[in-house]
């Protein structure tokens, strides 16, 4: 348990606004007056606590990950799409995990890229994972053509500083090259085939396109197809990703 004037732990408030009791003032102002106890005392505002072991409840009621919720890190093949039905019939990542409860894929990932997608049917985290503003990173592998040799220094700077792939300037990225003509790509956004239009602007279109983390979410053991239930301390640690109002995280 955490002493309440501790610097360790996160804030309640915060706790709370990534549980969905809402923004973070709402929440300062629940235990404010009164209705939030920690391991069965009255909190006070500054409380931190220590997620894993203190227990909080609003009302009486404790604050946890709801049972009925579901997480899946999936692996996703070359050739599935990322919707929940497709059009044309083709196989979808829906059809590569179980079937109830229904989830929906957080995000898309082309049908010709591979790696980790997450799939839940937490509606509250799969928006902030979405929204733009908590600027959630995504790694990508990129391999490129390039003729086997290195890509320029030139195109590895805008890819960093920011592309215009036509639907305005990217963001800055983190990019580096793990091999001649495969590159290590970080970015914040999620705009459609980003990274394939990043790299295609500036001379380089990708043949190969993997990723490889989802925020803190990385797993280098999944087979392609392969799919496995996130971990409680994997779901609290993407909540924590995506705590707070959009705007503290510009
Ligand atoms: N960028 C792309 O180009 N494609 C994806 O699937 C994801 C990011």
């Amino acid at each position: 348990m955490t002493d309440g004037d501790s610097p360790q732990g996160e804030r309640l408030q915060k706790v709370l606004a990534a549980r969905g009791w809402g923004s973070r003032r709402v929440c300062e102002e629940m235990i404010e007056s009164g209705r939030v106890r920690v391991n069965g005392e009255t909190a006070v505002l500054g409380r931190r606590v220590d997620v894993e072991r203190d227990v909080v409840e609003v009302d009486g009621a404790p604050v946890g990950i709801r049972p009925d919720l579901v997480y899946y890190l999936l692996n996703k093949p070359a050739g599935v799409v990322s919707t929940a039905k497709d059009t044309h019939d083709r196989e979808t990542v829906v059809d590569l995990v179980p079937a109830e409860p229904r989830v929906y894929p957080v995000g898309r990932l082309d049908a010709e890229t591979e790696g980790l997608l997450l799939l839940t049917n937490d509606g509250e985290l799969t928006f902030r994972l979405t929204h733009p503003k908590f600027g959630v990173e995504k790694e990508y592998v990129a391999q490129v053509e390039s003729d086997g040799r290195p890509v320029s220094r030139e195109a590895l700077a805008v890819l960093r500083k920011g592309v215009d792939i036509g639907d305005g300037v990217t963001s800055p990225a983190e990019v580096g090259e793990l091999q001649p003509g495969v590159l290590r790509i970080v970015i914040h956004e999620g705009r459609n085939r980003q990274v394939r239009r990043m790299c295609e602007t500036v001379g380089y279109p990708v043949v190969r396109l993997v990723r490889t983390r989802i925020g803190p979410l990385v797993d280098k053991s999944l087979r392609p197809g392969e799919w496995r239930s996130l971990n409680l301390d994997e779901v609290r640690s993407l909540i924590e990703a995506v705590a707070g109002e959009p705007s503290d995280t510009l």
